[in-house]
């Protein structure tokens, strides 16, 4: 039995887990920021460090106890070191080395976005690479082809705003504010997603690139063309309306996906993949084409230590060990160390 403690300080949630050989949770404890943010309409960097500071402790501590675990049975310390806000990640890589070397246990850095993916694995205890993964976060868009644990090939990325930032900033747009993705959401189901036709997310002819700030455009010039005009603006069609056009494009590049590399399994992950709307998209279009689909509890999507864990228990288990000087790398790209 391998035994690790993670630590996830990437944005705005403080987290931390207990998880056995990669797949079993033993607790997984989130302190998030959301409401210290909300009042400034978006995390503030150096807010969300300080707050990581005060409560990454008790945030440890919490999830060893629910774990009925301690430091000392542990066998290796696991910690996201990239991509992210260089100070929140920094809090979460010092508190991991000096929790690593005072107990003389090994060091893992993991990828955020590897955890991402990793829920999956949480989730479904069977799902094995290859298969297919959407990553859909409010820092990331990539279509990820997972070749083996630890394996990963990009087909595609958003080349400007990831899909969570742009549900993010329309939510700020109509005034709903933050985070704007769960009020979006909201709004979209008493919406009708073919009122507005807005432009979908892609790069020009792009095979699997996103772009989402042309759309995000499209939404803010239809609410000042409608303002101008004096017309009230419907919130719920033009929430719906976006959702679908965002929803629509991943959809679209997923399953161009899908056919060209012959995948048999699509796992969808970040804290974009709780949408309603994407979820019931995708797992129809899988079934369509007899695809098995994957799909993490909310929780797990929404940034979380037990992700981290999952990824470094894999990292771990193929050799990985990072020194003193494992340091925060805000850009840190998939695959790279
Ligand atoms: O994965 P996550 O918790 O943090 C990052 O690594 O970025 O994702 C947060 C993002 C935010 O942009 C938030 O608005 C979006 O995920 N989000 C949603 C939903 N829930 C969270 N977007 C659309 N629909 C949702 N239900
Ligand atoms: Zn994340």
């Amino acid at each position: 039995m391998t035994k690790i403690l993670a630590i996830e300080s990437s944005c705005d949630e403080t987290a931390a887990a207990v998880v056995v050989d990669g797949r079993n949770v033993k607790s997984n404890v989130i302190s998030t920021q959301i409401p210290v943010h909300t009042l400034y309409g978006g995390v503030v960097p150096e807010i969300a460090s300080r707050k990581h500071i005060e409560r990454i402790n008790q945030v440890i501590t919490e999830a060893l106890s629910q774990a009925d675990e301690t430091l000392d049975d542990m066998d290796a310390i696991a910690v996201t070191y990239g991509p992210g806000l260089v100070g929140p990640l920094l809090v979460g890589v010092a508190e991991a080395k000096a929790i690593a070397y005072a107990k003389k246990l090994p060091l893992v850095g993991v990828h955020h976005i590897e955890g991402h993916i990793s829920a999956n694995y949480i989730e479904y205890p069977e799902l094995e690479p290859p298969f297919l993964c959407l990553v859909v976060s409010g820092g990331h868009t990539h279509l990820v082809r997972v070749a083996d644990y630890g394996k990963y090939e990009i087909l595609g990325r958003t080349v400007d705003d990831a899909a969570g930032e742009a549900f993010d900033k329309v939510a700020r747009a109509i005034g709903l504010g933050y985070p704007g993705g769960p009020k979006v959401e909201a709004a979209a189901k008493s919406g009708d997603p073919n009122a507005i036709p807005f432009p979908k997310g892609k790069v020009g002819d792009s095979e699997y690139d996103f772009s989402f700030s042309g759309l995000k455009s499209a939404v803010l010039n239809y609410l000042n063309k409608e303002k101008m005009a004096g017309h009230t603006v419907n919130e719920n069609d033009l929430a719906a309306s976006f959702q679908k056009s965002v929803v629509d494009v991943l959809l679209e590049h997923g399953m161009k996906g899908v056919e060209e590399y012959g995948a048999k399994r699509f796992a969808i992950a970040g804290g974009v993949a709780s949408n309603q709307a994407l979820r019931s998209a995708f797992e129809k279009a899988c079934h369509e084409r007899g695809v098995e689909f994957f799909c993490p509890s909310p929780i797990l999507c929404t940034d979380n230590a037990a992700m981290i864990g999952a990824a470094g228990y894999y990292e771990y288990m193929a050799g990985r060990r990072d020194g003193w000087d494992l340091n925060a790398i805000p850009g840190l790209k998939l695959g790279e160390r």
